[in-house]
């Protein structure tokens, strides 16, 4: 008997990941929803429902939690759930100057955007690989290539995805498991992401994207095997770009850029 495979996305409930949900589905994906107990999840899965007709089970999870993660897999390994695609694409942020912004929002973010994804991997790696073809996306931001002050933490906690999951896919090459880091720039996903990006100004809106390409553009190229994927030429480009500044200098225009942050 053939098995069922799901795909699994966290932080799907909206923005980004509720894309990636509706990317996946239009691929004919079956789907394993997570995101924080509220009305949102039930509400995707609805919305895919009806333009999709595949199996969806959602989850309401707090993966902050220490044990999260671990009951999620045992959860799986129950039902008999087989997942061959990880999406970790939960994440959050916070900007404003290091010292004024409260540790337990550091502790949240560092929880959510380091241990869970880097936790999902570990204890669904073996499941993965006795499924390969399998595929692992994880959500950083085209700010790993670049510290922005005034969102150092949040900077560091991409950076932290950037590196491990390069480093992941090369111990992975020979066992057909493929590893992506997505990095993309500003997404239009909500109304305060729609303020953090007025607060930047232009030069943040001419390289916005909308979630929908970024998880079309995402799931293509984890797809394709691609390792580093950075949604967008102009966003390529300027990834690119940075890395021919001097580091003081890049440094000194990114804080004057983003200083912005510190009155929002
Ligand atoms: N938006 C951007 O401009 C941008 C740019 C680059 C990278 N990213 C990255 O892309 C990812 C998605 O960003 P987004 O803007 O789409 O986020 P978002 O709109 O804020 O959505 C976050 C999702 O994560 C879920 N979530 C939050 N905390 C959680 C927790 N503790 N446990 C389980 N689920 C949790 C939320 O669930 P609830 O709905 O239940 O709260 C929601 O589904 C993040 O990793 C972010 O860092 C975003």
């Amino acid at each position: 008997m053939e098995v069922k495979k799901f795909t699994l996305i966290t932080g799907a409930s909206m923005g980004i990941g509720k894309a990636f949900a509706f990317e996946c589905a239009s691929r004919g994906m079956n789907l394993l929803l997570i995101a924080l107990p509220d009305d949102g999840l039930e509400e995707t899965k609805k919305q895919i429902n009806l333009r999709f007709s595949v199996e969806i089970i959602t989850l309401a999870i707090d993966l902050r939690d220490h044990e999260a993660v671990r009951s999620l897999y045992d959860y799986c390994i129950q039902q008999n759930l087989v997942v061959n695609m990880l999406i970790n694409n939960a994440g959050m942020g916070a900007g404003g100057k290091f010292e004024e912004i409260s540790h337990e929002i550091y502790t949240d973010m560092l929880h959510l955007n380091i241990r869970a994804l880097t936790m999902l991997t570990y204890h669904f790696l073996p499941m993965l690989k006795q499924h390969a073809p399998a595929f692992i996306l994880n959500m950083s931001s085209m700010e790993a290539n670049f510290p922005l002050p005034y969102k150092s933490v949040y900077t560091g906690t991409k950076n932290f995805v950037y590196a491990f999951s390069l480093a992941l896919r090369e111990e992975l090459s020979h066992c057909n498991v493929k590893v992506s880091v997505l990095c993309p720039g500003p997404v239009l996903t909500n109304s305060d992401g729609l303020k953090r990006i007025n607060a930047v100004g232009n030069r943040a809106k001419m390289i916005m994207l909308m979630p929908a390409e970024v998880a079309k553009i995402g799931v293509n190229n984890l797809l394709k095997g691609q390792g580093i994927v950075v949604p967008g030429k102009i966003n390529w480009t300027i990834v690119k770009l940075m890395k021919l500044f001097p580091t003081g200098l890049k440094m000194k225009l990114l804080e004057r850029l983003f200083r912005v942050y510190t009155d929002h």
